[in-house]
C-alpha cells in the first residue's frame, strides 16, 4: 500500500487524535505526561491525555527558527490518516535518530510499517543520521516482527527491546 507522510497541522492533528482515541491506546501513541511513569500501562483516554497528545505533536512541528529534538508526521494511506511516525535525537549522538511508529488497529498487519520505514530512513538520512534506533517492549510481537522485517538488529534487555540499523 502506498503511504505518504504529512505534517501534523491543526486539521490533521484532530483527525489523528480521533483515530488514536478510536483505534489505539495512549501508551502506544505518545510519551508519558508529567506525573506518569514510563512503565505504567496507559490504556484509557482521558481529557488531560487528549490535551497532552495535541501539545506533544505541536511541540514536534518542524520549526525553521528553533530546532526541535523530535519531529512527527501523520501517515496517510488511501486518502486517510492511518497513524503517525516520529524521528528524534537519541543518546546525545548527532548521527543517531530514534524512529517510532503507530497505526490505528484496523490498519495493522497490512505491511504499512515497511513502507513508512522507507520514508523514515530517507528523512533520517537527509538529517545526516548514520544510525537508526527503535525501542519497544519485548512483549510486543507485532513490533518485534515488523522491526525484524525492516532489517533492525534486535537486542532484548528484558525490559526493553532495542533495534539498531546502520545507514549508508
Ligand atoms: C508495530 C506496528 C507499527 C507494526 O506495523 P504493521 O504495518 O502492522 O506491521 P506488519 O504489517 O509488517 O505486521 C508485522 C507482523 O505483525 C503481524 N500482525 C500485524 N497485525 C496483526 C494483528 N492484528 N493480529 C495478528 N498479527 C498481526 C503480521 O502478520 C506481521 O507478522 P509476519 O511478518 O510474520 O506476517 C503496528 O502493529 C502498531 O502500530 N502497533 C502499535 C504501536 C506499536 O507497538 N509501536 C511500536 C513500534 S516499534
Amino acid at each position: 500500500m502506498m503511504v505518504d507522510l504529512v505534517p501534523v497541522d491543526e486539521e490533521v492533528l484532530e483527525d489523528l487524535l480521533a483515530l488514536a482515541v478510536a483505534e489505539a491506546q495512549p501508551g502506544e501513541v505518545m510519551p508519558p505526561t508529567s506525573g506518569e511513569s514510563a512503565t505504567e500501562p496507559r490504556t484509557t483516554w482521558t481529557g488531560p491525555r487528549k490535551g497532552a497528545f495535541r501539545e506533544y505533536h505541536r511541540r514536534c512541528r518542524v520549526n525553521l527558527s528553533t530546532p526541535v529534538p523530535e519531529v512527527t508526521w501523520a501517515i496517510k494511506a488511501r486518502g486517510r490518516i492511518v497513524g503517525a511516525a516520529r524521528l528524534a535525537l537519541v543518546d546525545g549522538d548527532p548521527e543517531g535518530r530514534e524512529v517510532g511508529l503507530w497505526l490505528g488497529e484496523s490498519y495493522r498487519g497490512q505491511g504499512i510499517s515497511g513502507e513508512v520505514a522507507y520514508w523514515a530512513i530517507a528523512a533520517a538520512q537527509t538529517m545526516g543520521a548514520r544510525r537508526l534506533v527503535a525501542r519497544t517492549t519485548p512483549s510486543n510481537p507485532m513490533a518485534r516482527r515488523s522491526l525484524e522485517r525492516i532489517g533492525f538488529e534486535l537486542v532484548d534487555s528484558g525490559d526493553v527491546l532495542v533495534g539498531t540499523m546502520s545507514l549508508p
